[in-house]
């Protein structure tokens, strides 16, 4: 037998088994009020949903994230040593690295991370073909647990990437917390550049979160397809709603799913009843000013050397060292 050309993604941390994944579910749907954490939405069709999104018209932080990284690229990436290893965080598409790297040509090797393993060989696969020279080893796996880098980049130095936003799906606490443990992972010294969604209008976020298509709506209503189909429960997603705002006093866009009548949905052997009306809070997407970012960035123990902004002050991709 020939051995394959590239070895399979390795999951360095526990994946989400079905164990995991039903505990979580349960327990969530336990809670006065219930709730499923977000890294569930992404099986393979949650991450192309995911990417549909990102193109939409309203969708807004792609685009100027993008946009940002293209300008500011070549300058912020002038201090990353030749040879270094840049390591995503829920890498999801290879949209961004793919720009990324324009601006930093002498990589020795990249090492995505993400919970949605399928979605992320084939994304591997693809930067792979157009990138014969570079070293691509994903890893599967949850970043919010403990993990281990893969022995490919032992010694390499490091550069940490966490765009989209992902950062504002976790809790302010959570998110200082998960910074630390990035800086513990990536080490003295490297550098991180991440991407920060801002406050802004409540008309732009909302329509951000919930736009005229409905993909953010199948989005959001695919994690009780998912739920059904790996967990066994008979949800009837017409009889729910996609549902999101932005929660200003909480600084951040809420996604629900709301119930519509009363009902009785089974988990294998767990019974749920809803109320009309009741919802299942399924993301947090937290907005912030730069000044709070920067002072979260501080207290997990990085310095700020950059914030880079579009005109419109919409997102900030931040610029952090260890
Ligand atoms: C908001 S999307 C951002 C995707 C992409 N980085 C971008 O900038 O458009 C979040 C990504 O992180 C991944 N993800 C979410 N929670 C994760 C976790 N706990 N561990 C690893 N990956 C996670 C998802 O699968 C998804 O690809």
């Amino acid at each position: 037998m020939n051995a394959p050309a590239y070895p399979a993604p390795r999951p360095a941390v526990p994946g989400p088994d079905r164990g995991t994944f039903l505990r979580d579910v349960v327990e969530g749907l336990g809670y006065p009020q219930k709730t499923i954490p977000a890294k569930y939405f992404y099986d393979l069709e949650g991450s192309r949903l995911f990417d549909e999104i990102t193109r939409l018209p309203e969708y807004y932080p792609t685009r100027t994230e993008l946009s940002i990284l293209r300008r500011y690229g070549t300058e912020v990436m002038a201090e990353v040593p030749a040879g270094s290893a840049v390591v995503e965080f829920g890498a999801g598409s290879t949209e961004k690295i793919r720009v990324l790297l324009e601006a930093l040509p002498d990589v020795a090797a990249y090492v995505p991370v993400d919970v949605s393993g399928d979605f992320l060989e084939a994304q591997a696969d693809a930067l792979r073909a157009d990138r014969p020279g570079l070293r691509v080893v994903p890893v599967v796996g949850d970043f919010t647990r403990e993990m281990t880098l893969p022995p490919e980049v032992a010694g390499l130095p490091l550069l940490g990437f966490f765009p989209g936003s992902t950062i504002g799906n976790f809790e302010p606490a959570t998110a200082r917390s998960l910074l630390t443990r990035f800086r513990d992972l990536l080490g003295p010294g490297a550098l991180l550049v991440l991407g920060v969604d801002l406050v802004k209008d409540d008309a732009v976020l909302n329509a951000a979160y919930d736009d005229a298509a409905g993909v953010t709506a199948r989005f959001n209503l695919n994690l009780l397809a998912r739920i059904n189909r790996e967990l066994g429960a008979d949800f009837l997603l017409e009889r729910f709603r996609h549902k999101a705002f932005f929660n200003r006093s909480r600084s951040r866009i809420e996604m629900h799913l709301e119930s519509l009548s009363a009902q009785t949905v089974r988990i294998g052997d767990h019974v749920v009843q809803f109320a009309p009306g009741e919802t299942i809070h399924t993301e947090n997407s937290y907005k912030y000013t730069p000044a709070r970012f920067e002072a979260l960035a501080s207290e997990a123990g990085w310095t700020v050397r950059r914030v880079l902004t579009d005109d419109g002050r919409r997102f900030a991709m931040f610029v952090l060292r260890a």
